[in-house]
């Protein structure tokens, strides 16, 4: 386990940069397995989820190599039809993208059920449901998928939810079906559009990601492509989080400005200064936030990924907020975790009153995910006294070296293996 030894009463200032999007990154990495030649993958971030899907593509045949820092090319010619390592793939959420890209390309997989944070029930309902409409046959057996296919052909989805996962895994199940395949109800996000380029820029015929109708004309064949992906959203919003909470002042670079559209808006709700000019979000306080209510919302709405560091922030503000968590039935212990630093809280299912203190207190607290272990991070970073945030392992699944950037501007903050 890792933990964090978070000395508090730092204010961050300087400039950080964004790294390359997660969710691109985990999506690109099967992706690449669709082709019959090697694809390079520029900005991908330097996260563990990164590193242990590569190695689950290595020991499937395929040659996965670093070629420059943040670069990845993948070899796919040696890839063999076979089950993933296991306990791999319950390292992260991901490796389930496994089942299109190797439906697509062999006409059948198995993958465990994959792991990932635990905030609530996971259902993979939709990705089989769209599975089944191209044409394959799908079965849990013993804790793993299975999906066969004698061909793909494509088809009409309507996806019942809002979900990143099966977007991307019909995405990559369809693209070399035989035929058309319309999905509706698609999932709205910047990463969305990123994988599509991606996939277009390898052959595919993919049309209108981004919106909610994805039209997907099956192609014989991909070849490899060189692809940059775009930085992260939830990283972004994480940084310009903790420079409100620490009353610090402090420019994030490398971003997209319009895919942070929503949490630009709350912080100016909640009295932040913050200001954009082109690739950069400079943001700056020097007092207790207001409170504001945040609600949730698959993108472009306020994106679930940044409701844990903007409840932290609200637990100091100056006044009550209330939280609501459409997506995930379980994401608030970052909360629950807070009340040992004087938070105070009332966590009602899915909504969560926080009535703002004016001072944290340092404790020892624990991160049951990614974004929860990132919230308590920044929530030390302005308590009083020291911090010790466990299971900061779940903040490398898709942060790059967090503590790192915090120190680069101006934290205290050691790592303890
Ligand atoms: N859902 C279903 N059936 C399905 C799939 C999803 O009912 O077949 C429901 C889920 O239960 C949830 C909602 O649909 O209520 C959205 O789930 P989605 O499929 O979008 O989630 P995911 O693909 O498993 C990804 C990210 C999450 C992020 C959500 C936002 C990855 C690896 N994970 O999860 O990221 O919160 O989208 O929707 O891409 C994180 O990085 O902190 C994280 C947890």
């Amino acid at each position: 386990m890792t933990s964090l030894l978070v000395h508090g009463q730092t204010r961050l200032s300087g400039c950080v940069p964004v790294g390359g999007s997660k969710y691109v990154a985990l999506a690109a990495i099967p992706a690449a397995l669709l082709a019959d030649t090697p694809s390079t993958i520029e900005n991908l971030p330097n996260i563990s989820d990164v590193e242990v899907f590569a190695e689950i593509l290595r020991q499937l045949g395929a040659k996965v190599e670093y070629t420059h820092q943040g670069w990845m090319t993948i070899d796919p010619s040696g890839l063999r039809n076979e089950v993933a390592n296991q306990p791999l793939v319950k390292k992260m959420r991901a490796s389930y993208y496994l089942l299109g890209a190797m439906l697509a390309r062999f006409g059948e997989a198995q993958v465990a059920l994959p792991g990932g944070d635990d905030i609530g029930p996971r259902p993979i309902d939709q990705h089989l449901k769209g599975f089944r409409a191209l044409g394959s046959e799908t079965a849990i057996e013993h804790g793993i998928v299975k999906v066969k296919a004698r061909q793909l052909a494509g088809h009409t989805i309507y996806l019942d939810v809002l979900t990143v996962g099966a977007t991307v895994n019909l995405m990559l199940a369809a693209v070399l079906s035989e035929g058309s395949t319309t999905i509706f109800n698609a999932y709205r996000g910047p990463f969305i559009v990123d994988l599509a380029s991606f996939l277009n820029a390898m052959g595919a015929r993919i049309f209108g990601a981004g919106t909610e109708t994805i039209r997907i004309h099956g192609v014989k064949s991909l070849h490899g492509c060189r692809h940059a992906i775009i930085p992260d959203q939830s990283e972004a919003a994480t940084l310009m989080v903790a420079a409100a909470m620490t009353r610090g002042d402090v420019l994030v670079t490398n971003t997209i400005p319009d895919h942070l559209d929503a949490i630009i808006a709350k912080l100016h709700e909640a009295g932040v200064d913050v200001t954009v000019s082109d690739d950069k979000i400079r943001v700056r306080n020097d007092s207790r936030v207001r409170p504001v209510n945040v609600k949730t919302l698959p993108l472009p709405g306020f994106f679930t990924d940044f409701q844990a560091p903007m409840s932290a922030l609200l637990t100091t503000a100056s006044g009550m907020s209330i939280i609501t968590e459409t997506i995930w039935d379980e994401r608030f212990e970052h909360l629950n975790q807070m009340v040992k630093m004087g938070a105070r809280v009332r966590i009602d299912g899915r909504t969560a009153i926080v009535e703002g203190v004016e001072r944290l207190t340092g404790a020892e607290v624990t991160g049951t995910d990614l974004r929860a272990a990132a919230a308590l991070t920044i929530a030390g970073m302005d308590a009083e006294g020291e911090t010790l945030v466990n299971g900061f392992d779940h903040a490398d699944r898709g942060y790059e070296r967090l503590d790192l950037k915090f120190n680069s501007l101006g934290a205290c903050i050691k790592r303890i293996e």
